[in-house]
């Protein structure tokens, strides 16, 4: 057998061939299925990228409202699904709660028909509908109140943040709020997405697929990010507060919330996007003064760090724009779900065509022919 070399954190190891997405870290390209995010970011929608990235082709217009059409009339879910949230604690996180009621789907749905793509296209669609109410109604339901049922006339991302704050939303907070899931929905190789895929080779159900790669996503060095930029900014207060701050963080060896990737070199992409969204809002809805705190915060780092190739990532102006919307916290990794999971469906698709269980090695670098030692010798 071929001997590797060990990499922490499979560092530039291939771990699928895959034509969904591609980042070029250098220069700062991102494209889904050939496309550069830019574009999709100014011409499609959530739905219509989902299905790009998940069937391969920019659908026809056919083909796109009969997927619409199919995603909105799956948006209900179960009461049992409900119930079974409102006994989640109010105080645990909306993630954990995600992650579960994902994989609570799969006990109403447990018929597993990995070959045949009608079953492949209902619990896409099913996935897809479902999970923004899920979110929401947990939102609702930790405050005391019940969910509120889904609106057929409102397009996806309206709808969820209807479903949110019980109210229609602006138009224009819908809009951008659309191009964040967009911005959000797949990225090559990351840790939730190998756990997807590593989770889809077993050839376990969908749901299952979702649920860990939920609970990956959620972590701080990954989708948690975002909450924690926030909380950073708050700690930091002011914009001459920014410097001393940084430098204490680095001088501790502590890591700068939103800031630094794996493969990218350059600022993000999607933070350049993120950020001009931001600005929108800021335009239309007033300012806010973490913004200014956030770019003193994006000139220090750059000053300190740039040298080593540490910029903003997708985390660090994602949390600004949905706070400018009143949303919690909290829900900013859960919402990093809502748009992730159609990424992770492609992966699932993608991982089925040509599948083979994933089995690593390891190096071992324990002991052998160890003695057992006697409970009372010990
Ligand atoms: N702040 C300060 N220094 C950093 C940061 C940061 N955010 N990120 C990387 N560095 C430094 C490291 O200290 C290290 O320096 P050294 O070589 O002098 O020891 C070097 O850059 C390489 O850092 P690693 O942690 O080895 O890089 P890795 O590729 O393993 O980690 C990661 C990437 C996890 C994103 C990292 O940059 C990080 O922890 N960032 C903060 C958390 C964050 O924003 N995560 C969201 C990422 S985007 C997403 O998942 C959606």
């Amino acid at each position: 057998m071929m001997v590797c070399e060990y990499k922490p954190g499979l560092e530039g190891i291939p771990a699928a061939q895959s034509s969904i997405s591609y980042v070029d870290g250098q220069k700062g390209i991102l494209e889904y299925r050939g496309i550069r995010i830019e574009e999709l970011a100014a011409k499609s929608t959530f739905i219509e990228t989902a299905y790009l990235l998940i069937w391969g082709e920019l659908p026809t217009k056919e083909e796109l409202a009969a997927f619409e059409e199919e995603v909105r009339l799956h948006r209900r879910i179960k009461y049992r699904i409900r119930d079974m949230m409102k006994c989640f604690p109010e105080s645990g996180h909306p993630m954990d709660a995600l992650q579960a009621s994902a994989a609570a789907l799969g006990l109403f749905y447990s018929l597993r028909d990995l070959h045949n793509p009608a079953y492949i296209r209902d619990s896409v669609v099913r996935l897809i509908a479902t999970i923004p109410t899920m979110v929401a109604a947990f939102q609702l339901m930790r405050k005391g109140n019940d969910p509120v049922k889904p609106r057929d006339d409102l397009d996806y991302s309206a709808n969820f943040l209807y479903m949110l704050n019980e109210k229609e939303p602006d138009a224009l907070a819908a809009k951008i709020f659309d191009i964040c899931l967009i911005l959000h929905v797949e990225h090559t190789m990351n840790a939730s997405t190998f756990s997807a895929r590593v989770t889809a080779s077993t050839l376990t159900d969908p749901y299952a697929v979702v649920a860990s790669a939920v609970g990956t996503l959620g972590g701080p060095l990954h989708g948690g990010a975002n909450e924690e930029v926030i909380q950073m900014l708050e700690e930091i207060g002011s914009v001459e507060n920014v410097r001393p701050y940084v430098e204490e963080r680095l001088q501790n060896k502590q890591k700068l919330m939103g800031f630094g990737h794996r493969v990218y070199k350059v600022k993000d992409p999607r933070a350049i996007i993120l950020q001009d969204l931001a600005e929108q809002l800021f335009d239309k809805f007033g300012g806010d003064k973490y913004y200014d705190i956030a770019q003193e915060m994006e000139r220090v780092v750059e000053e300190k760090l740039g040298h080593k190739g540490i910029y903003p990532n997708v985390d660090f102006y994602s949390g600004l724009v949905y706070r400018k919307m009143g949303i919690p916290t909290d829900l900013f990794t859960p919402i990093f779900a809502i748009a992730r999971v159609a990424g992770w469906l492609a992966h699932w698709k993608e991982q089925l065509a040509e599948n083979r269980i994933f089995r690593p090695t390891q190096v071992y670098n324990g002991k052998h022919e160890a003695p057992y030692i006697p409970l009372e010798q010990r």
